[in-house]
């Protein structure tokens, strides 16, 4: 009874590790739970404000699939204003959370047999969405030297005629590394020489501390006809609950998505596009206030572990994860399980990203909970290196 491509899907490890750390809680168990990838801040209150007067005016029936008209003007706007990108209302799709935008991206343009190319370490779901499309994904191992980002070299070797498209994140989650305009320029050029479209996920766009990160498509027009921008509310504006997305691309796509979405799952709820609207509109100044209590907490983060020397990092530039190793630790999972059974902490092994080596832990917690996370690593590195 069970389709080859559903016996094929590997279950998310992370939210099986998330299963398994509320089971522990459950039973009782003091977990210091650094392993979730969301903002423990509540939404912005405007857009709060946005759903009580939605569900007053009975906002509740059947709206346009492309996304509310408002939403996806307001979100024209940020783009133009904030991403140099001028698209306009009928190019942008609004849909449920940011993964639905991925899957829709990919059912849109690649066929059945294509090949989408993955830099590694990537986030969990890459992989899966592909494969659910009927894409073979293609993961590209990226260097520690360069932050784990992916090359013009790297990308150029495994370009053939099947590659149709390129997925990776900016800010990248696991890491938190951020793209330069040049390396982004180098990428897009070899995308542009292969007919290779990008999917460019900037779900953490607004979470960074010095450098802003720019959007691929703004380099040029040429770039911005090939490129899919991916974005969303669930990170930055601490609605991950509420399942709203969206995507940017040029028109022909853009139609293609709406009317796969309008087959399979119409618009996100209304009520959560009110929100998204309100956060959007009147809510930046939390979102802004969100990211300076990130900052703080990054920064202590770095401090501490910087005083570790068994310790290697990557130095997060966006996001709210630090991606480090433990020198003499290259089991992610044997370490993870270590951690969480003697120590009770939860992090998240990088095998889930593709690659050994490396753990990954959200600093979307409160100060005292990462404090207590850090201290547990270093008990560990003390009583077994
Ligand atoms: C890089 C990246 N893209 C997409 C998503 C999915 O976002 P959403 O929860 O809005 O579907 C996540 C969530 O963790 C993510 O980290």
């Amino acid at each position: 009874m069970i389709s080859r491509r559903a016996s094929e899907i590997c279950p998310s490890k992370t939210i099986a590790i998330s299963q398994k750390v509320n089971e522990l809680k459950k039973n009782g168990f003091d977990i210091i739970d650094l392993s979730i990838g969301e903002p423990d801040f509540a939404i912005p209150s405007a857009a709060k404000k946005y759903v009580e007067v939605a569900l007053r005016e009975n906002k509740t029936k059947y709206d346009n699939v492309k996304g509310l008209e408002k939403l996806r003007d307001e979100v024209s706007k940020k783009l133009l204003n904030e991403n140099f990108l001028n698209y306009s209302i009928d190019e942008i799709i609004i849909s449920t959370g940011a993964k639905q935008p991925i899957y829709n991206s990919i059912l849109a343009t690649c066929d059945v047999g294509d090949e989408i190319i993955i830099p590694s370490p990537y986030w969990v779901s890459y992989i899966e969405i592909a494969k659910i499309a009927g894409v073979t994904p293609i993961i590209i191992e990226t260097k520690v030297e360069n932050e784990f980002k992916i090359t013009a070299n790297d990308l150029s070797s495994y370009i053939n005629p099947k590659v149709k498209a390129i997925l990776f994140s900016n800010p990248c989650n696991p890491t938190g590394s951020i793209y330069s305009k040049e390396e982004l320029e180098e990428i897009a050029e070899v995308c542009l020489q292969n007919n290779i479209l990008i999917i460019s996920d900037e779900i953490y766009e607004r979470i960074y501390y010095d450098i802003r990160p720019i959007s691929i498509a703004s380099i040029s027009e040429a770039i911005k006809n090939i490129t899919i921008v991916v974005n969303g509310f669930s990170k930055s504006c601490a609605m991950t609950g509420l399942r709203v997305g969206y995507t940017a691309s040029r028109k022909d796509i853009a139609d293609k998505i709406a009317s796969i979405q309008g087959h399979i799952t119409s618009h996100p709820s209304l009520i959560s596009q009110y929100a998204a609207l309100g956060a959007l509109c009147e809510g930046l100044d939390d979102v802004e206030k969100m990211v300076e209590e990130f900052k703080v907490r990054r920064n202590y983060v770095l401090d501490f572990i910087s005083s570790i020397p068994e310790i290697s990092f990557i130095e997060p530039l966006g996001g709210f994860y630090l991606f480090f190793k433990i020198e003499n630790h290259f089991d992610s999972m044997k370490l993870c399980e270590e951690l969480l059974e003697k120590y009770n902490l939860a992090l998240v092994p990088s095998i889930a990203f593709g690659v050994e080596g490396y753990l990954r832990m959200s600093y979307a917690a409160d100060l005292e909970v990462i404090k207590k996370g850090l201290n547990a690593i270093k008990s560990f590195i003390i009583e077994n290196n």
